[in-house]
């Protein structure tokens, strides 16, 4: 338990491996320590919510622009940490293009309204908006940041095999509704207009592991990649302490990255409800086993490119709102210190290396 500037840099330690990212808010970037504590031990950051089309759309220059079919969408949080990341040479994973959460619904109304019963616009109009939100997003983006910007989630989370819904797709997602499975495709096409090159193109999920969830994504997948619309699988990775079997994991990147995709682990927490000894060192033990995994595929040529933490410090972990009750499911404390997780992490690639 060591402070976070007194400790060896994670992301150093796995430079011959693969990227360490965390996701980040702007508000991080205001504050001296956490600056410091992304710089010294993260090479690349995914902002938590503020790519996010909630995040990013702006309903009144929408109304404004009175172009039925093109949103307006502000973008002063993301370029602040765009130019940040491109300033001190992070990298950055645009998280999220097409998702059913954090998407208004006013952006798949009849005139863009944002009555609640409002009706859905046409499946025409639906995917011109699609269309020219990508373009505009990628667009703005990659004119500044297209060497900072490596991957983008083009879609996340379109399949719920576990609800009973047809075909194994979202049936309350306003995408679905609007546009049936089409717009997984429709999505990733547009993605493959407007990005620049070396950047890859993801479809995010979590729980990608689930033998029946993974068998529907990797035949979906499957398809796009016969079209050469995606580069990338990208695996959640929000865990428990014994959940699952990380031998599932291990088969479902062997069976991603056996489609000829690169995978990344896009969030990654392992949630630990207490902060005391024995709790943590199980966290540690289990942080340990999944790099050690990680690093094991890697090395044998599997093309992971990069690992990301679903937050920096246990204080600002999204878990604890989500589960209503504590949880410690990083690699640093409240106060920035390591925990023995950190330790854990850190000594793999050694450990690895050892093993080669
Ligand atoms: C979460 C954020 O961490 C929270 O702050 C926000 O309130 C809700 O979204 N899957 C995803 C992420 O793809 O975007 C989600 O992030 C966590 C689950």
């Amino acid at each position: 338990m060591i402070a976070f500037d007194k400790a060896p840099s994670l992301c150093r330690a796995y430079s011959r491996d693969f990227w360490i990212g965390a996701a980040v808010n702007p508000w991080m970037l205001q504050d001296a320590e956490y600056r410091a504590l992304i710089l010294r031990h993260f090479s690349s950051v995914t902002l938590e919510n503020d790519m996010k089309p909630e995040r990013l759309l702006d309903r009144k220059a929408t109304l404004a622009g009175g172009d039925p079919l093109r949103a307006q969408m502000n973008f002063t949080l993301a370029d602040r940490v765009l130019s940040f990341a491109a300033e001190y040479g992070l990298k950055v994973r645009f998280h999220v293009l097409c998702w059913h959460n954090q998407t208004p619904r006013w952006f798949f109304a009849e005139n863009w309204s944002d009555a609640p019963d409002a009706p859905l616009a046409s499946r025409e109009t639906i995917l011109s908006r699609q269309e020219n939100y990508i373009r505009d997003v990628m667009t703005h983006v990659n004119q500044r940041w297209a060497d900072t910007v490596y991957a983008w989630d083009v879609v996340n989370e379109a399949f719920e095999p576990d609800q009973n819904e047809p075909g194994l797709y979202r049936a309350r997602s306003l995408w679905y509704q609007t546009l049936g499975p089409d717009f997984i495709p429709a999505a990733f096409r547009a993605a493959r207009r407007y990005q620049a090159p070396g950047q890859q193109l993801y479809y995010n999920d979590y729980n990608a592991f689930q033998p029946e969830k993974r068998d529907a994504i990797l035949a979906a997948l499957k398809t796009l990649k016969a079209k050469s619309l995606i580069d990338g699988m990208g695996m959640q990775g929000h865990m428990n302490l014994d959940w699952p079997d990380f031998a599932l994991c291990e088969e479902a990147i062997r069976r991603y990255a056996g489609l000829g995709l690169s995978v990344q682990v896009t969030e990654l927490d392992i949630h630990c409800p207490g902060a005391d000894a024995e709790r943590q060192a199980a966290l540690a033990d289990r942080y340990g086993a999944y790099f050690a995994m990680l690093l094991r595929l890697h090395r044998e040529g599997l093309p992971i490119g990069s690992v990301t933490f679903w937050g920096v410090t246990d204080r600002d972990s999204w878990l604890t709102g989500f589960r209503r009750e504590g949880s410690y499911p990083l690699l640093f404390d409240g106060e920035k210190h390591t925990k023995p997780a950190f330790d854990a992490v850190l000594a793999q690639p050694d450990k690895a290396l050892l093993k080669d």
